[in-house]
């Protein structure tokens, strides 16, 4: 039986609720009191001070379930786990119980609450490093086994996978262990067993079972031990639903699937996807006070609802939007008041910055044409004539780029932001970059 977003969401509260953590309410994406971090990007983010004793909890044992937004990952939307926006549910413990508890709990969560079969988990340990003085993380490693894992379903990893944080520049952070899912042999790739690969398309990180937080970074780099250990765990909603129901991508759990059910049918299908990610995305960010700008988080607005324009002006047709935010306030306004009550916001917001950039996306697209229509079958858009293009109609390259790959046309972007760096250079009268 196939399980949805809604339900896990709500086993996963009742599940640490009855381990007794106390349900605290998400928070705004729009960070406060914190200038190292633009948006929220994980369920600690909002809570950092706890961590580091500057506030003290309501409880010990916390959860809750955070929106969280990632524009790292932007160019990666689209595939199968990667959103822009989701919804991380989150634990904690503050100063309480630790690894044991920690590993313990997830394994009651993940194979006891939400009938997921040891045989297809994997988790991650900590290998260690000398430099900030960490070893191999044994406890989390005997853990696990005491939960029935065998060796080769615990794979110690790195710095770069399972030392997490901090979250901003400094901050908060340590060392992890995280749950994978098999996907199986349909991903075809060699199994960890066969081949001592541990590849991320076969296995997808559903659960980080646990942040154990114990180091401070500072910003010239170094890490300062924190007052007290804690606990910080997360995971993706829609990516840990899509697990559960052994589905293959994100855009398979709602509200993505509805969501695509209403794109246009010249939409290839990651042109679906993207869509479906970016109107959930920019909503959210609206719905929080993120008006789309020219700087900082209110960029990353302008971007989305840009990209997604692009997208249809590339087709010469035009986003549902009503429709696409009537799924979406289905979904979210249920669980967010503040999603419901700023409806009629979000849709004027996003209609006007669509108009704001049709008159662009309309001269450039005509600019685009002109050229495209001279290269004489070659696959490359001269850089002078996309550096053209940009300046003159004020036309994102980033469009730009989007538009010539539908057209199966390449850009060189590195040689367009040369002339546009020496353009920059020369209007403010500075030499010309070498
Ligand atoms: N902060 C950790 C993460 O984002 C655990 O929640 O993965």
């Amino acid at each position: 039986m196939t399980t949805t977003t809604q339900i896990i969401r709500e086993q996963f509260l009742e599940f640490f609720q009855s381990r007794d953590h106390m349900i605290i309410p998400g928070a705004s994406l729009v960070p406060s009191n914190d200038p190292t971090l633009l948006l929220i990007n994980s369920g600690m983010a909002p809570i950092k001070p706890y961590f580091t004793a500057e506030a003290v909890p309501i409880s010990p044992r916390l959860c809750n379930v955070q929106k969280c937004i990632r524009t790292n990952d932007i160019e990666d939307v689209g595939d199968r786990s990667h959103l822009t926006f989701f919804e991380m549910l989150g634990s904690w413990s503050i100063g309480d119980y630790f690894k044991d508890v920690a590993v313990e709990l997830a394994g009651d969560l993940l194979m006891g609450k939400l009938n997921i079969p040891q045989s297809k988990l994997y988790a991650t340990v900590y290998k260690g490093n000398d430099t900030i003085g960490l070893a191999y993380d044994e406890e989390s490693h005997r853990a696990w086994e005491r939960l029935g894992f065998k060796s080769n379903q615990i794979v110690p990893l790195g710095d770069e996978d399972n030392l997490w944080g901090p979250a901003g520049d400094t901050g908060p952070c340590g060392p992890c262990t995280e749950v994978f899912i098999d996907l199986g042999d349909k991903t075809g790739i060699g199994s960890y067993e066969e081949t001592g690969i541990f590849n991320t398309r076969r296995y997808i990180e559903i659960w980080n079972a646990g942040v154990f937080m114990q180091l401070n970074k500072n910003a010239d780099g170094s890490y300062a031990p924190l007052p007290f250990t804690s606990v910080d765990t997360g995971a993706g909603l829609e990516r840990l639903t899509m697990a559960i129901n052994g589905n293959e991508n994100v855009y398979q759990e709602e509200p993505y699937t509805l969501l695509l059910t209403q794109m246009p049918s010249v939409f290839s299908q990651h042109e679906c996807r993207v869509v479906a990610d970016h109107v959930r995305a920019a909503s959210h960010l609206i719905s929080d006070g993120v008006s789309p700008g020219r700087n900082g988080r209110e960029y990353i607005t302008r971007r989305l609802i840009r990209r997604m324009e692009t997208i249809a002006a590339c087709h010469r047709t035009k986003i549902p939007y009503p429709e696409l935010l009537n799924v979406v306030q289905a979904k979210d306004g249920r669980n967010h008041e503040e999603f419901k009550k700023s409806d009629a916001l979000i849709r004027e917001v996003v209609a006007a910055e669509v108009a704001v950039f049709s008159r662009t996306l309309s001269s450039g697209l005509k600019a685009f044409d002109k050229v495209t229509r001279k290269l004489n079958g070659s696959a490359e858009l001269p850089s002078q004539h996309a550096f053209n293009i940009v300046t003159a109609h004020g036309f994102p390259l980033e469009a730009l780029e989007q538009i010539a790959t539908t057209r199966g046309l390449r850009i060189d972007r590195p040689g367009v932001e040369l002339l546009m760096d020496r353009h920059k250079a020369l209007s403010r009268g500075a030499p010309k970059p070498k």
